[in-house]
């Protein structure tokens, strides 16, 4: 174990006695496009059938946080609004029919639930799931069609995001979004995994399947991007080219594994010219980590013809389409999607923590900053001028 146990040693208002009743507490309230979020107190109901509630201990923001919050995407702009979908945090009370969940459970929410019943769930060629499948419109209970949170004075209705709404003390989940962790995993770190780096290192143990000896090449050094590096160095990749426009993503990716980085705008020709000559006619894999669709044709014409893979995981603004001609794939290039590392949550999750926890895994680059939950705008600001890869509130 890494770090002790510090972080768990929290309990939740005595004996629970919270349970069954209208909770307040405080939240970080989105009330409209880019407007400051708003620290307030609100009402938070008890979990209904198959539903838990949580008492959140740590969040952090995600790019898809960023995106929803300055309403990138019009069909995402439902106000007021609870973002939030990266945190770790313990079970307060769990709604009727709910068995593998009970009060004080250290666990992570996951966007990408797991019901566990559906076809999706029996099928090991997917990690989607029917009923929590991941879904940024989303913004009610599956359960009801509507919300958990209302404000506290009028009780109108708050608004709930990728299944998970973690800006806020309290928050209600789906059983199924929600996975329990060993009760000595620490906790801060633990949060990692409810998105970011699960979502970059399962694309390449999952997803990709890297090998060792394979050669790589990460486009955007974001946590998630950097998890993946994160991964392929875990599997035994012997070159990893980092790809960023911020110089200052450098010394990062190399503290945690690049072998070589380069700054697009340094070069002077394409940068999958630049990356064919480095190794002989393109990487094994390439992985599309920051949401761009120039990005993404330059990570596809940069792995080898004939196998060479490109994984994309950032999240890219409709309605623009894929950039590449369909004949472009007779050249022995794929290309694949990745949500959430393609881990299936509830059963894989938990011994992913373990591998975590054991070092194999290693998160400590991972949280470059940590504030008081309060000051969660400047949490935003850090991400917005590419200066945290995750920065730790601390509810
Ligand atoms: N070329 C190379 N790198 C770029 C480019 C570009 N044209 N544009 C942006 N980047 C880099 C940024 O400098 C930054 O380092 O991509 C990185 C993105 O990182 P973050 O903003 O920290 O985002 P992260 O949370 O890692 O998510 C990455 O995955 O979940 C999705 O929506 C999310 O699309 C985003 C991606
Ligand atoms: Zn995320």
């Amino acid at each position: 174990m890494e770090n002790g146990n510090s972080n768990n040693n929290h309990t939740i208002n005595g004996n629970y006695e919270t349970a069954g009743k209208v909770i307040t507490c405080k939240a970080a309230v989105a009330y409209g496009p880019g407007q400051p979020l708003v620290v307030e107190e609100i009402l938070v109901d008890p979990p209904k059938a198959m539903e838990v509630r949580l008492r959140i201990l740590f969040t952090s923001i995600c790019h898809t946080d960023l995106s929803a919050w300055q309403g990138e995407n019009e069909a995402q702009r439902v106000f007021p609004r609870i973002l939030g979908h990266e945190a770790s945090g313990l079970i307060e009370s769990v709604g009727e029919g709910v068995t593998d969940l009970k009060p004080g459970d250290h666990v992570v929410p996951i966007f990408n639930g797991e019901c566990g019943k559906c076809a999706y769930c029996k099928s090991d060629k997917t990690n989607l799931c029917e009923r929590f499948r991941v879904n940024p419109f989303k913004s009610v209970m599956t359960n009801d069609g509507k919300t958990r949170f209302s404000t506290k004075e009028g009780g109108k209705p708050i608004y709930h995001f990728l299944n998970t709404s973690t800006f806020s003390e309290y928050t209600v989940l789906d059983s199924g979004c929600v996975v329990k962790i060993d009760s000595q995993a620490p906790l801060k770190k633990m949060t990692l995994l409810s998105c970011g780096v699960s979502t970059g290192l399962g694309a390449v143990w999952n997803t990709a399947d890297v090998q060792a000896g394979a050669t790589i090449a990460v486009f955007g050094l974001g946590a998630v991007g950097l998890a993946v590096v994160e991964g392929a160095r875990a599997r035994g990749a012997t070159k990893i080219i980092g790809v960023d426009i911020n110089p200052e993503k450098r010394t990062k990716g190399e503290a945690i594994g690049i072998t070589d980085f380069i700054n697009p705008n340094d070069v002077d020709k394409p940068v999958h010219l630049v990356i064919r000559e480095m190794t002989g006619g393109g990487v094994h894999y390439s992985f599309e980590c920051a949401g761009n669709l120039d990005v993404l044709r330059e990570a596809f014409l940069s792995t080898h013809d004939g196998w060479g893979m490109t994984v994309v995981l950032g999240i890219h603004p409709s309605p623009r389409l894929l950039p590449l001609h369909p004949m472009e794939l007779f050249d022995g290039r794929r290309i694949v999607g990745s949500v959430f590392g393609d881990f299936k949550g509830k059963t894989q999750l938990p011994a992913f923590a373990k591998q975590c926890m054991s070092g194999e895994v290693k998160l400590d680059e991972f949280i470059t900053h940590e504030l008081p939950f309060n000051k969660i705008n400047e949490a935003f600001q850090l991400l917005i001028d590419g200066k945290s890869l995750r920065c730790l509130l601390h509810l």
